[in-house]
């Protein structure tokens, strides 16, 4: 009896924790695999951004603020998180010289870029947003960015805003300006959930929480090479929160 006792137990644990314990103790490093990706930090001087290698963010004593304002490990859940503190006029926060607003955002360098027309190009991220921006379209939780040889702008961008609502912009041309909007989703603010971004044979498409890819169209893009980004880059004036639980990447 105390066996099965113990085995029943053990069950309702992993249905109510599936995914693998994050440990609340290590930096995020210990946590999720930071190799592919390369830290933007809201804070530098002016149009220079801090930035945080892979070698730095690995490991269980990789980076993390200790001061808990932008990158560190969440003490309740363990989640990786990442704040920014509103906008340059609000916050006094720094920018990439391409950009308004100001991220606590990873961006894929390992590889450095990727071909559309590939098989697999593939991000999962499994999170939770406790805090989104005030903008109408709200906090980009990830991206797909155009190779900078080629562009300073995005593919796509997917947005979380203080409604829940989830939305996709898609930038017409590699020149980009032209971005238009679709919402794919819509998650109650503070409540775990899932996405999928794709850009694969050449097709754009969005998941969210496992459901059925949505594709969209790609305009005049042309599957130009590209690369992933993820985390809280921040469209508002106000704070901005993001928890990560899961961030995956594929390619083949
Ligand atoms: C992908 O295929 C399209 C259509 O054939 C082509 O225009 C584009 O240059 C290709 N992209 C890359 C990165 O080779
Ligand atoms: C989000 O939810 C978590 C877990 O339920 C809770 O501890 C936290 O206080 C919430 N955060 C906000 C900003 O509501």
């Amino acid at each position: 009896m105390p066996a099965l006792i113990f085995l029943a137990l053990v069950s309702i644990l992993l249905t109510l924790y599936p995914t693998v314990a994050l440990n609340p103790s290590c930096a995020p490093g210990g946590n999720f695999d930071l190799s592919p990706w390369e830290l933007q930090l809201p804070t530098g001087s002016k149009g220079n951004p801090d930035t945080e290698f892979p070698s730095q963010l690995e490991g269980c004593g990789g980076y993390e603020d200790n001061k808990r304002l932008y990158f560190f490990t969440g003490s309740g859940d363990g989640a990786l998180v990442m704040k920014v503190p509103g906008s340059p006029a609000s916050s006094g926060c720094v920018t990439t010289p391409n950009s308004k607003h100001c991220r606590t955002e990873l961006g894929e360098i390992n590889p450095p870029n990727w071909d559309p027309n590939a098989s697999i190009n593939r991000l999962t991220v499994s999170l939770a947003v406790p805090v989104p921006d005030n903008s109408d379209q709200g906090t980009v939780i990830g991206q797909i960015h155009i190779d900078e040889s080629i562009s300073t702008k995005p593919i796509c961008e997917l947005f979380y805003s203080s409604s829940g609502t989830i939305s996709m912009g898609v930038e017409q041309t590699r020149s980009g300006g032209n971005e238009k909007v679709i919402q794919v989703g819509s998650i109650p603010v503070n409540t775990t959930f899932s996405y999928s971004i794709a850009y694969e044979n050449n097709v754009l498409s969005v998941s969210i929480n496992g459901g059925t890819a949505q594709i969209l169209s790609t305009y005049r893009l042309n599957a130009p090479l590209s690369y992933f980004k993820v985390g809280n880059y921040n469209q508002g004036d106000d704070p901005s929160e993001v928890h990560f639980f899961s961030i995956n990447v594929e390619h083949s």
